[in-house]
């Protein structure tokens, strides 16, 4: 029998807990989806104070004999740090629960609200995709998302208009967040430029923030047809309806946004090609920017950089694209004839990549 000594028990139960962690980790995914359904951060929110557990069960509007699924609940959530505990003054005795600025990112009706990017990414539709994640390297020939879908994602959205949405309303959300933080840190971006072109710039969000923060600037927002064909135009922004593998419209600007990371060395080439013809010259205020990943995996946080690559995973099975390093990107700019490029790191997770001509 083997006999296992105290260090070896150690290291063994720690390697076990380390397996469970990623084991249940999609567990935590879905414990605050569930959270979000039943809209517990907006009940914590318009409450205004600590909210006790029979409080949260009262404006749940459930049977009080579920009262411990919600304590459930909430603790697992208070522990991966999505609320937090608090005192409630007219409850002494009891504890309440508050939001922490994670949870703060989840109401409906803020400017800043996460919550559809966070429903579309646990989507069955998407989840589905990824449990033929091995059929990659089984030489099948199809990204999972065929596997398991029977067509492309850019198919997929064709054809089923209510995940379209779902997907939309997750870029817009994104698109919210992010255009604030770039609006109000990177103001520099824009300035002097006339026009700006936004490809794949999905229901116009991004372009719509640009568009009142920088009111000389006509936008363009450049997308599928079933994406921007039942949209209209404003007095700053005209929806162009097109496929950029094919032409796009000229601009000082050009903005991908989440783009590049959906498509292949190759095709992000040719993109860039088309982008390199349709902006002026670097003197002339001609430039390209990206609004994307770039792989920190040495300087990076590791919960940033563990995110990075969750994403770059997520790509790998649902588009030919994927999340690139630094010295990945430059070769995709010198190889469709960019002269020079600027990172600047100001998005957490993402960065803002200038790329001139
Ligand atoms: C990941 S989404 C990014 C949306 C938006 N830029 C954002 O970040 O919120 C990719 C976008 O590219 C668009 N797209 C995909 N293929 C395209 C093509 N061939 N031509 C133009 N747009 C395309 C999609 O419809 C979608 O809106």
């Amino acid at each position: 029998m083997e006999i296992i000594n105290g260090d070896e028990s150690k290291e063994l139960l720690e390697a076990q807990a380390h397996v469970w962690k990623y084991t249940f980790n999609y567990i935590t995914s879905m414990s605050l989806k569930c959270a979000v359904q039943l809209g517990i951060p907006d009940i914590i929110y318009n409450h205004g104070k600590p909210i006790t557990l029979s409080e949260l069960v009262k404006a749940l509007s459930i049977p009080q004999i579920r009262s411990p699924y919600v304590y459930r609940l909430m603790r697992m959530l208070v522990h991966s740090g999505f609320f937090a505990i608090g005192k409630n003054h007219e409850h002494p005795d009891e504890e309440g629960y508050m939001l922490t600025p994670s949870s703060r990112l989840l109401l409906k009706n803020q400017a800043s609200n996460l919550s559809p990017f966070l429903l579309m990414i646990t989507d069955p539709v998407i989840v589905t995709s990824s449990h033929f994640m091995s059929t990659l390297f089984q030489g099948i020939g199809s990204l999972p998302v065929e596997v398991a879908h029977g067509m492309s994602i850019w198919d997929y959205f064709l054809k089923h208009p209510e995940f379209n949405k779902s997907f939309n309303d997750a870029m817009a959300c994104d698109a919210q967040f992010v255009m604030s933080i770039v609006i109000q840190d990177c103001k520099t971006l824009f300035k002097g430029s006339k026009s700006l072109l936004d490809i794949g710039g999905g229901t116009g969000t991004a372009a719509k923030a640009i568009s009142e923060a920088f009111p000389n600037l006509k936008c363009m927002v450049f997308d599928l047809p079933h994406v921007v064909s039942n949209l209209k135009d404003s007095e700053n922004i005209e929806f162009v309806a097109g496929d950029m593998f094919e032409s796009i419209p000229s601009a000082d600007i050009i903005l991908l946004k989440w783009i590049m990371h959906d498509w292949s060395d190759e095709e992000c080439v040719m993109i860039l090609k088309k982008c390199r013809k349709a902006i002026p010259s670097k003197d002339k205020g001609g430039k390209v920017i990206i609004i994307d990943i770039v792989i920190q995996t040495d300087k990076g946080k590791y919960e940033s950089t563990e995110s990075q690559l969750c994403f770059d995973m997520l790509m790998m099975v649902h588009a030919t694209g994927k999340e690139r390093t630094e010295t990945e990107w430059e070769k995709l700019f010198l190889k469709a004839g960019f002269a020079s490029y600027k990172i600047t790191h100001a998005l957490g997770l993402r960065s803002i990549i200038e790329v001139f001509p």
